[in-house]
């Protein structure tokens, strides 16, 4: 009797190989990011760090060239918070095809003034959701070129309790750093559902997966100097947070997996499995809100007007 061989179970030690491939990660610098980057490295799979800042994106591919052999690495400088740059960044790639693109970077205000992008966009809503969502734009003929690439944005936690307010989506009316920054992480959340099912309806090989890394604190996270140093001190004090949340190197799981799975699905929510804090990752129900179909399409329309004549 003949069986259909199905895939090994996901086994984050041995990671797929993914030698042909070419991801890019933005922010890819620090934090998160740089742990994706370094993880999808050892995949032997190209991958770009999207960073803004030149001298950080060259220590960290120092960094992940010290652990990852061989690792094949480029930066291409991207700015989020401009959009008109984000066609040059593209362009920089000098890629016939992209296999997947992370939008891991975020920039999360803790206190007042409220700011804006030089393109006039509230600082978190213009460069979390609004530069991912140009950037998409720009990077869809390169990843339509892949055959079966993947989307894949980071989203939060802290967007589960927040509602948009469709009707002042740049915080102009009322600002609070905190609810700014959780409703551009939801926007992004509703953004990257919403993609797939554009996708899906016009039969598109591209697929868009939502994942979340749970709480990762930099003082739970494991030395990579000179990209990120911890204290003994830091380390020793941070213990008891490990009950609840992780390191930064296990958030960025649940986007490698979402790179990486074959069992992963466009449309699908992932996030660490205890809690939806800290974990290996698995698949979670789409929140209630997150999948208001409606609320996504609002959001869409007023993210291309606000963005018109941007992208291709
Ligand atoms: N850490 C958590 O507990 C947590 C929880 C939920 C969601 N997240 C999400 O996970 C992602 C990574 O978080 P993290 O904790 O790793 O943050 P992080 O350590 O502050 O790193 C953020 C990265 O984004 C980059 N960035 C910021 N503004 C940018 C811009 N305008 N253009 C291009 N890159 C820009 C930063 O570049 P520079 O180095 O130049 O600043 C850096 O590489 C974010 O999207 C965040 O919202 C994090």
């Amino acid at each position: 009797m003949s069986s259909t061989p199905s895939a090994p179970p996901w086994n984050r030690r041995r990671l797929p190989r993914a030698d042909d491939r070419v991801f890019l990660v933005t922010g890819g610098n620090a934090g998160i990011g740089y742990f994706v980057a370094e993880q999808l490295s050892a995949t032997g799979a190209t991958v770009v760090l999207g960073s803004r800042n030149p001298a950080k994106a060259e220590a960290a591919t120092a960094a992940i060239r010290a652990r990852v052999p061989g690792a094949r690495l480029r930066a291409v400088r991207l700015d989020l918070a401009d959009l008109s740059s984000l066609g040059t960044t593209v362009e920089s790639l000098e890629v016939e095809r992209l296999d997947a693109v992370v939008h891991n970077a975020g920039v999360a205000l803790d206190d007042p003034p409220r700011r804006e992008t030089g393109d006039g966009h509230e600082l978190m809503f213009g460069t979390n959701h609004l530069g991912h969502f140009v950037l998409t734009r720009w990077l869809m003929p390169l990843l339509s070129a892949a055959p079966a690439a993947r989307v894949v944005t980071m989203g939060s936690f802290a967007a589960k309790s927040e509602r948009l307010d469709l009707d002042d989506l740049q915080s102009r009316t009322d600002y609070r750093p905190q609810r700014a920054y959780g409703r551009s992480k939801l926007a992004q959340m509703y953004f990257g559902v919403e993609l797939d099912r554009r996708l899906r309806a016009s039969g598109s090989t591209v697929a868009s997966v939502v994942v979340h890394p749970g709480g990762a604190l930099d003082s739970l996270t494991p030395a990579r100097p000179p990209v990120h140093v911890r204290t003994t001190g830091a380390r020793l004090s941070a213990a008891p947070a490990a009950l609840l949340v992780q390191g930064k190197h296990a958030g960025a799981r649940p986007a490698v997996r979402a790179v990486l799975d074959p069992a992963v699905r466009g449309g699908e929510l992932w996030g660490p499995r205890v809690f939806g804090l800290r974990g290996e990752p698995r698949r979670e129900p789409v929140w209630n809100h997150l999948a208001d179909a409606s609320v996504a399409a609002r959001l869409w329309e007023a993210s291309r007007d606000l963005t018109d004549g941007l992208g291709r």
